[in-house]
């Protein structure tokens, strides 16, 4: 039997889901060579929120960050994760900026692209595997896990069946919530592997406290590889740690071959960068949360709720906002929640609390319900798409979304140009989803430009939310009769 594979997370995906997305370049970069040494099939290092968080918080050019971890970690595939035709936004995006975002990062070193879709609509992932696959990359195709009365394992892996027709190269189970349970999880793996020829990596998050149990199970049904990370941007709300893992397994015929010393200085160095990161940790993200079985939504959707309701002065009626999330998840055809799902489905739990069921019905759950992020898993409630249809005076549509989009990379790089930026694909790519902060950290000053911050002079967690909805702050919230402190970080997954 062959020993399982360990992707690491730690430098994405570790951080993200215990520190905020907030480690920097400087702060991977004596831990990177020795992350490379260590045997890991795949480190996980960008993508998701990393490139937001570098451009919103760290004043960094996250293609620099990718180059520099390439360098300092050469020999191990690195691996990102990609929001399909959303990119790293919240939004859908033209076929060729798409392109000429994989190329960019092709170029600047990424081998391994997890690519999704948050309706799971396969059409949505489609230019992204094309691309990568030109860039003679390996494209991973993902299977974000939901519960709902319309998935089933046999669903999924009919999914999985239609992307390893598409040309990905493996195939990845996302429970970014956490809630694949070891039984299905052992099924689904199984499933995948008769029913495709591809290798099978499960990504799970360890918030409800299942996640070295279903690796586990997922092990025993023959799935390659498990991604885990290093204590202690691990476990909680982020993946189990590697030696965790390595405990669980001994003995077993699948147990893979790790030094232990080396993991231990890892996990020594990764202490001290969790306690300079000290301000976006917090207590809650650390511990087993059964609350998220019995919700069935992301950890880090039910922090924005509470963010966002305290924003509305609605912090008591938490409770009801989470009980109208399955109610606006089964009329929007039981989309599952990812980013950016979770961010609409959630501010529309929360409108139909505060103003009446459907009274008001924000814009991207309109789109939604229009068929503009694609097909839903089921189908949309009649009744609020006749709605949705009067109000907008807007037709349903079934044509995939980008198909609707013009190209828009020789717009935004006249943009670029126009406001005195670069105009390489690498500032545009960049530009068309953060424009904001593309102009103030890119704009040529006359004094240096921007400084690679350093551990000493991190930017400060913004005091308050901030306009645009991203920002940090600690609450205090009850939750089922018990108080937890939380902190508050708006970036998803
Ligand atoms: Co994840």
């Amino acid at each position: 039997m062959k020993p399982v594979l360990f992707n690491n997370t730690v430098l994405r995906d570790g951080h993200q889901s215990m520190a905020a997305t907030r480690m920097t370049t400087q702060q991977m970069l004596p831990a990177a060579p020795i992350l490379d040494e260590m045997g890991f099939h795949g480190l996980e290092t960008w993508g998701g929120a990393t490139i937001d968080a570098c451009l919103r918080f760290l004043n960094e050019n996250p293609f620099d960050r990718l180059r520099a971890l390439k360098k300092a970690a050469p020999k191990t595939p690195q691996i990102m994760l990609l929001r399909g035709q959303n990119i790293v936004q919240y939004a859908s995006f033209p076929d060729d900026v798409v392109e000429a975002f994989v190329r960019c990062m092709c170029q600047s070193g990424m081998d391994v692209i997890r690519i999704f879709d948050a309706l799971n609509d396969v059409r949505n992932l489609r230019t992204a595997v094309k691309a990568v696959k030109q860039c003679g990359k390996h494209a991973r195709g993902e299977l974000c896990y939901t519960i709902s009365p319309v998935h089933t394992v046999e669903s999924f892996v009919k999914l999985g069946v239609e992307l390893e027709k598409m040309g990905a190269d493996s195939l990845g189970i996302k429970d970014m919530s956490g809630i694949l349970q070891p039984q299905i999880a052992y099924r689904f793996v199984k499933e995948l592997k008769r029913q495709t020829s591809l290798p099978v990596i499960l990504h799970t998050h360890d918030t409800a406290g299942l996640g070295a149990a279903s690796y586990l199970a997922a092990i025993e049904a023959g799935v390659d590889c498990v991604e885990v990370s290093i204590s202690p941007f691990a476990n909680g709300t982020s993946q189990p740690d590697t030696q965790r893992m390595l405990a669980l397994l001994e003995g077993h015929p699948r147990c893979p071959q790790f030094d232990t010393k080396r993991l231990a200085e890892l996990r020594n160095y990764f202490e001290g960068v969790y306690k300079e990161l000290a301000k976006f940790t917090s207590p809650a993200n650390e511990r087993v949360d059964s609350d998220i079985l019995i919700y069935q939504v992301p950890g880090g959707m039910l922090s924005n709720f509470r963010t966002q309701l305290k924003e509305q002065g609605m912090s008591e009626r938490f409770d009801e906002v989470v009980h109208e999330i399955p109610v606006v998840r089964a009329a929007l055809g039981w989309i599952p929640l990812v980013t950016p799902t979770s961010q609409i489905v959630g501010t529309q739990a929360m409108m139909n609390v505060k103003f009446g069921r459907w009274k008001m019905i924000c814009q991207p759950a309109q789109d939604i319900a229009l068929g503009r992020y694609g097909a839903t898993p089921g189908p949309i409630d009649p009744g609020l798409l006749a709605q949705v249809e009067k109000q907008s005076g807007k037709k349903a549509t079934t044509e995939r979304p980008a198909d609707l989009l013009e190209p828009g990379m020789k717009k935004y790089r006249e943009q670029c140009a126009a406001k005195g930026l670069a105009d390489t694909d690498e500032i545009a790519v960049l530009f068309a989803m953060f424009p904001q902060q593309v102009e103030d950290l890119f704009k040529p000053k006359a004094a240096a430009p921007p400084a690679v911050p350093s551990v000493s002079n991190l930017p400060a967690p913004a005091p308050a939310l901030l306009g645009n909805g991203h920002g940090a702050q600690t609450l205090y919230v009850t939750l089922g009769g018990k108080r937890h402190e939380v902190f508050v970080e708006t970036l998803a997954s």
